[in-house]
């Protein structure tokens, strides 16, 4: 059976991205509260060389967003500790493992970990390797194209696969690129003919037509789409109803569901004007990715609040002039 599915109306196999500091519990949460997306995956959990597993494994809990599943993502490279990591994972219940091979390198794990696996495409291998003879759920791979450049890609396609892993995402750009240049798809094109593995497309994801050519472009088998999840949390559901080939209106019910959410799941714990910092930031991505809202970006930005509620009072306006587009009830 694939692990990919397609939905009842052809759409590709649609993933939230894991992404360490905004796209955390919280948003995840917020995100589930109006869907769209078939899975997600935890930004990863660092496994360092002298790691206590258990603890470590506190911070992942695979019914989170339930019933959509959310995989668990390892960063590191002791193989023996990965393996352990992994069994502890799978005895949590993830319904899959995913192996970082595309953050910035990390010394705390001694060899190097993440993007550092790219260096050493036999090393990867083993890395991979391990976590795949350690359980019986599926392990994926999610890689950048290189570290400093492309000049392994090849050899880290094929180790990735000989490993045994069941598909391999790609965020085709190198570790020294960072962010800078656009995500080349081509690379993606390229891996989906090398490999006999299913290939998830990823990166530069913003809109429903991105999504398309996407997979005009490379071939690949699902999506996974990140940073364009926080600017619009609707995409995954516009990209389905293109498939499904019915007009999508988004809900401002929805919208507001969303931000709630987001507002109540951020840690009471954590002081007032943090709380208001995310949700700030939270905000500040949506009104980016909103034509109607890009001019009153710097208001919500600098304004001066210290607590949740207030600020969210202080945004509501904001969003119920520039959004005629929403339906109300
Ligand atoms: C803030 C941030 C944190 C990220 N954290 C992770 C992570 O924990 N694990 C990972 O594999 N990729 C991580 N990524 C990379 C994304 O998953 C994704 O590959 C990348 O952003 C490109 O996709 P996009 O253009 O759809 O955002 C992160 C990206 C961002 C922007």
């Amino acid at each position: 059976m694939t692990l990919l599915p397609k939905d009842s109306n052809g759409c590709p196999y649609l993933q939230l991205a894991p992404m360490e500091g905004v796209g955390d519990r919280s948003f995840r949460k917020a995100m589930a509260s109006i869907g769209g997306f078939d899975e997600a995956v935890r930004d990863f959990l660092r496994v360092p060389r002298q790691a206590h597993i258990e603890s470590l494994a506190k911070g992942y809990t695979p019914d989170e967003i339930a019933p959509i599943p959310l995989a668990a993502q390892l960063m590191g490279s002791e193989l023996d500790l990965m393996a352990a990591m992994a069994r502890e994972m799978e005895r949590k219940g993830a319904p899959r493992i995913d192996l970082n091979c595309g953050c910035p390198s990390n010394t705390v794990t001694g060899k190097g970990a993440g993007s550092s696996l790219l260096k050493e495409p036999d090393f990867l291998h083993s890395v991979a390797k391990s976590i795949v003879q350690a359980v019986s759920i599926p392990v994926t791979l999610k890689m950048r194209s290189g570290f400093d450049d492309t000049s392994l890609f090849r050899e880290n396609l094929f180790a990735a696969q000989e490993s045994g892993i069941r598909y391999l995402t790609l965020h085709p750009r190198t570790k020294a690129d960072g962010y800078g240049p656009p995500a080349n798809w081509d690379l993606i094109a390229e891996a989906k003919s090398l490999l006999r593995i299913p290939v998830v497309g990823n990166g530069d994801i913003l809109t429903v037509d991105d999504a398309l050519r996407m997979l005009a472009h490379t071939g690949c088998d699902a999506l996974m789409i990140g940073r364009g999840s926080i600017i619009n949390p609707f995409i995954f559901h516009q990209i389905k109803a293109h498939y499904a080939k019915v007009p999508y209106v988004p809900q401002w019910d929805d919208l507001m569901k969303y931000f709630q959410v987001y507002r109540s799941e951020v840690p009471a714990e954590i002081p007032d004007k943090t709380r208001v910092n995310k949700l700030k930031q939270l905000m500040g991505f949506f009104f980016k990715g909103n034509s109607a809202l890009l001019e009153m970006r710097q208001s919500i930005l600098t304004s001066q609040f210290t607590d949740p509620d207030s600020f969210m009072q202080f945004a509501l306006p904001f969003l119920e002039k520039g959004l005629t587009n929403f339906q109300r009830r």
